[in-house]
């Protein structure tokens, strides 16, 4: 009888390590559905860059499971997105799905509310975005962060008489429409309001108006991934040389594009939550491992995917390795951080990103172009929303 207890009490323990194995080989899939090609290719590239460095740094093991990044190309299309979401979710089960672009993330959202999975959104910059689902939280930005801080900025230096140009788009509009309502309120005027087409932009004729509108200052949102390109035709056609300051959200701007411009991008006056050039030490050796593992300098989309990461390891680590996708985003709501772009945190009302936001402008230091951050506005939530559950 004694030896039959023993063979129990022994397949029970033996039982017990098997279960503690099963779980540790039972994986976490994150899919990260980012633009890799097209036209938005270098944004896409950045976040998976930046996403790929967090997982590099802390190791796969994550509250006893074992953490697989699956990386998809959506070409920077929504019908892509959607598709890819499903697949993940149903065929490979991913317990959380990382999204970029805008229209990628609306897409995305009806599928993440069925399926109760996590959407972390880590790129898109669309105030709506994260009311599309209970499901969305924001690791990225929103154009309304940047342009309402760098409007008061404008209104109290000397901007009076502002042409606004931008990519046609939702975040564009965002970006247009929160500048002006800011600025105006400040005492200022927009002379012009210029959309530009989002695909395969010629920005020659549209320079031309505005440099024709005689304004003080000109305002641009161009997505990060179109600043090289808009930085070329803007000097080539002259209009660093016409008295006309450049503003905008720091997209323009992007650290990833900005050490291949020209010098007549120097004074550039920019609003955004991260520069590559921001001092602490965290950044310092963000900047430092980023650059060694990929070869090239870190843009504050990257941030989104490093800070989306860490979303996703602490909301496991609460949840104890559970992947109940309520308990995740619950979880998720106020979380709060250090991140290579400052402190930051999960507003837990609107489960959106509330971020520093800095003042910054454009110098050579060292032979290179850098954002230097001159002002800092401390926890800015979303000026685009109301409260929701
Ligand atoms: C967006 O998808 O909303 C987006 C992408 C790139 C940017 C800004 C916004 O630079």
């Amino acid at each position: 009888m004694i030896r039959g207890l023993c063979a129990g009490i022994c397949l029970l323990v033996l039982g017990a390590f098997a279960a503690d194995d099963a779980m540790a080989q039972d994986s976490v899939k994150v899919g990260l559905i980012m633009p890799l090609t097209g036209q938005l290719g270098a944004v896409g590239k950045q976040l998976v860059a930046g996403a790929r460095l967090y997982v590099e740094q802390h190791g796969t093991a994550v509250a006893g499971r074992n953490l697989e990044l699956i990386v998809k190309d959506d070409g920077g299309s929504a019908e892509n997105s959607k598709r890819i979401a499903q697949e993940l979710l149903v065929n490979d089960k991913a317990s959380f799905i990382g999204a970029g672009l805008t229209p990628s993330a609306l897409s995305i959202a009806p599928i993440a509310t069925q399926a109760k999975a996590p959407e972390v959104v880590m790129i898109s910059g669309t105030s709506i975005v994260t009311e599309r689902s209970p499901y969305i939280v924001r690791t990225s930005f929103t154009l309304a962060q940047s342009s309402v801080i760098l409007a008061d900025w404008a209104a109290k230096n000397g901007s009076r008489k502002v042409v606004s140009l931008v990519s046609d788009w939702a975040p564009g509009i965002d970006a247009e429409n929160f500048f002006k309502d800011r600025f105006v309120r400040g005492g200022g005027e927009i002379i012009e309001s210029i959309r530009v087409p989002l695909a395969n932009p010629d920005f020659a004729p549209f320079l031309q108006r505005a440099r024709d509108a005689r304004p003080d200052t000109l305002f641009v949102f161009v997505p990060a991934g179109q600043a090289g390109t808009f930085a070329k035709q803007y000097i080539e056609r002259g209009l660093h040389t016409a008295g006309i300051k450049l503003i905008g959200p720091g997209d323009l701007t992007d650290d990833d594009a900005l050490g291949g411009m020209d010098d007549g991008m120097i004074g550039t006056v920019t609003a955004l939550n991260y520069s590559a050039s921001h001092p602490s030490a965290m950044n310092e050796a963000y900047v430092a491992a980023f650059k060694r593992a990929n070869g090239f300098r870190p843009g504050f989309i990257s941030v989104g995917g490093y800070d989306g990461m860490h979303l996703i390891y602490s909301a496991l680590k609460k949840t104890n390795g559970s992947t109940d996708g309520d308990a995740l985003v619950a979880a998720m709501k106020g979380m709060a951080w250090e991140s290579p772009r400052g402190p930051i945190s999960i507003d837990p009302e609107t489960r959106d990103i509330v971020q520093n936001i800095y003042i910054r402008r454009v110098e050579k230091k060292n032979g290179e172009l850098y954002n230097t951050e001159f002002a800092t506005f401390e926890a800015v939530k979303d000026p685009g929303q109301t409260a929701k559950p």
